[in-house]
């Protein structure tokens, strides 16, 4: 691609804490070059429709703390047609951009791989709760999302405490369980539940009540990732098998908002600049991830291709400490 001089920024699919401050970062690194910069509301729905205006510096004030995205967001059903993609292309460049960087996660990556697939650069950076991209280690918004829910973890504690019940906390991810994982061992959880592996009722839950029932505890604490085939009534079957009474809590979309914390600020902000620098440049087709802790770019082809992989270390390192 040629140098970009106006890029569009939008943010696409499920909010994330920290979209804010990458919008931020792109809006500000592009004035910085002397870029035009224009903001695409509700993802590929606006990019269709065009609705798109210039941004300022000054309109990005104030937003770094705040959760959600001000570009707004959507799934958009006609983006995923290729006649889609070409009328987002068209409206783009009607008004004037050369390059757009989208900010969400592998749903909006793959509408990125469309625009550059139809001849529109563009660079994805990773932003999702669910930490379930492939070829980054880290996604924009997944410490929020699991600080939050390590909060309502701690103080569902207290009550199973009180009641030497089993309390069984749903969390987010879709097909993913990192934040089922990262919480499950922040709170100290007895057992969590992971779509990644299968799970046996008998092995998987009740097993380890009766062992901690032997090792003298007194109450469970149970982590289930949404994406868990089958685990709607697990109080009902848990009451039924041993007579331990269960509550059930789902988190759902409180996991979504809120102000994100310093590690999302940061690097939103390091890669929302990172992707403007690509452009400016004459860079496309990359996706921003962090490898070894580190920025880095990848093939957007090549990047959404990489296989699914889990925390190993992190499952095992769960089952020992909850014993
Ligand atoms: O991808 C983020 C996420 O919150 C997932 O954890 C969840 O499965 C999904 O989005 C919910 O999507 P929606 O906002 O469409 O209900």
């Amino acid at each position: 691609m040629q140098k970009a001089s106006t890029i569009g920024v939008l943010t696409s699919g499920g909010d994330a804490p920290g979209m804010n401050a990458a919008i931020r970062a792109v809006v500000r690194t592009g004035k910085y070059y002397g870029m035009k910069v224009m903001g695409v509301r509700k993802g590929y729905e606006g990019l269709i429709h065009g609705d798109i205006f210039e941004m300022s510096a000054r309109d990005v004030s104030d937003i770094m703390h705040r959760g959600g995205t001000v570009l707004q967001t959507a799934r958009s059903d006609d983006f995923k047609e290729v006649e889609g993609v070409r009328r987002g292309i068209s409206t783009a460049r009607y008004f004037g951009i050369e390059g757009i960087v989208v900010i969400g996660g592998d749903g909006s990556f793959r509408g990125a791989r469309d625009l550059c697939a139809e001849g529109m650069p563009a660079v994805a950076i990773p932003a999702t709760i669910d930490n379930d991209i492939s070829c980054t280690e880290y996604t924009i918004g997944f410490d929020t999302a699991i600080n939050t829910a390590k909060e309502a973890v701690d103080k569902i504690r207290d009550t199973a405490t009180s009641h030497e019940r089993c309390n069984i906390i749903k969390v987010m991810g879709r097909a993913s369980g990192n934040i089922a994982l990262n919480v499950g061992i922040a709170t100290g959880a007895e057992t969590v539940l992971i779509p990644e592996q299968e799970v046996d009722f008998e092995r998987d839950v009740i097993e380890p009540i009766h062992a901690g029932h032997k090792r003298n505890k007194k109450h469970f604490i149970i982590i289930v990732a949404e994406g868990v085939a089958g685990s709607d009534d697990l109080d009902k079957r848990i009451e039924e098998a041993i007579g331990l009474e269960a509550r059930t809590t789902i988190l759902g979309y409180t996991q979504r908002g809120g102000s994100p914390t310093v590690v999302d600020r940061v690097y939103a902000s390091q890669m929302g600049s990172y992707a403007v620098e690509l452009l400016k440049d004459g860079v496309s087709d990359r996706i921003i991830g962090i490898k070894k802790g580190s920025i880095y770019e990848v093939d957007i082809f090549e990047g959404l291709n990489m296989p699914h992989t889990v925390r190993e270390d992190l499952i095992s390192l769960s089952k020992i400490l909850s014993i």
